[in-house]
């Protein structure tokens, strides 16, 4: 018999309960800040093709990891820590060549240079500095010379923004979301690529229209956005994490930002 999915951190208290995964009990596929758009010039840029071995960290519900088996990677290994979202991407995979792992993008396990990309989305942002730096460390260390490592993040602008305003909207950010976020500058994102062997060789910023409603039907589709919105008729509580999420992005929307990066390996 098929097994039941479970939405991850489905049974917690919603007040409590990380943004992403509220909007992903609330049906919602896209959980990186720049949307659908974003992640295609990602793709676009990283140029996936048949003889690519591709890792993907933290694929969440799966919705990279679609695209991306489209293009009939060699192989594909997705590595993401929340076992229930383990579970939902496991069930777009086949072939031998296909797999998601439960465990830390900081710590893979694999084999060096296994990999000729790797990409991962909205997950760098909720890490501290330090694991930021490990996460892209791993990156690199799991790529062959010359491999493509491509982000897609949440920023905050412009680059000479002083140094309280960016303090509070981090903090603002992370007690809206429920959980540790500390998005930085486009130019400290790419700083912390280069600082870990990789050279920029692509750059997209798209506004941080998450939960805004053209972006939601482009993202979601038509049928998407009334199913997400019949949930938020439904349930109060999450409603009212939505709305205070949304209220906190419009806020400071002239400082936050979308930002894509893909960096190539430096040759030793
Ligand atoms: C905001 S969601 C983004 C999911 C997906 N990448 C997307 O953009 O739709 C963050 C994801 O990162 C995963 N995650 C966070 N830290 C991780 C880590 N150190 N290693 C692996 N996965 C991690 C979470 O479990 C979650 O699935």
């Amino acid at each position: 018999m098929a097994q039941k999915l479970v939405t991850p951190n489905e049974g917690r208290k919603v007040s409590k309960t990380p943004g992403h995964w509220v909007l992903a009990q609330l049906g919602k596929k896209v959980l990186r800040p720049g949307g659908k758009e974003l992640t295609q010039k990602m793709l676009h840029a990283l140029d996936i093709t048949s003889s690519d071995r591709v890792i993907e960290f933290a694929p969440g519900m799966g919705y990279t990891a679609r695209l991306c088996l489209e293009k009939h990677p060699q192989t594909y290994t997705a590595i993401e820590q929340n076992e229930q979202a383990v579970e939902i991407v496991r069930s777009y995979l086949n072939g031998v060549e296909q797999e998601c792992k439960v465990g830390n993008a900081q710590q893979t396990g694999l084999e060096a240079e296994v990999a000729s990309v790797v990409y991962g989305e909205a997950m760098l942002t909720m890490q501290s500095d330090n694991r930021k730096n490990e996460i892209i460390a791993e990156a690199c260390r799991v790529l062959a010379a010359g491999g493509r490592y491509g982000i897609h993040e949440l920023c905050i602008v412009p680059d000479d923004i002083d140094l309280g305003t960016m303090r509070a909207i981090q903090r603002e950010i992370s007690e809206t979301i429920q959980h540790p976020a500390k998005p930085v500058t486009p130019s400290e994102w790419k700083q912390l690529m280069e600082d870990n062997g990789f050279e920029i060789e692509f750059e997209a910023i798209a506004p941080m229209h998450l939960l805004e409603p053209k972006r939601m039907i482009d993202d979601e589709g038509i049928l998407g956005l009334l199913k997400i919105v019949k949930n938020l008729l439904i349930r109060p509580e999450a409603r009212a994490r939505v709305v205070g999420m949304r209220k906190i992005f419009r806020k400071h929307r002239s400082h936050l930002a979308a930002i894509t990066l893909v960096a190539k390996k430096k040759n030793h």
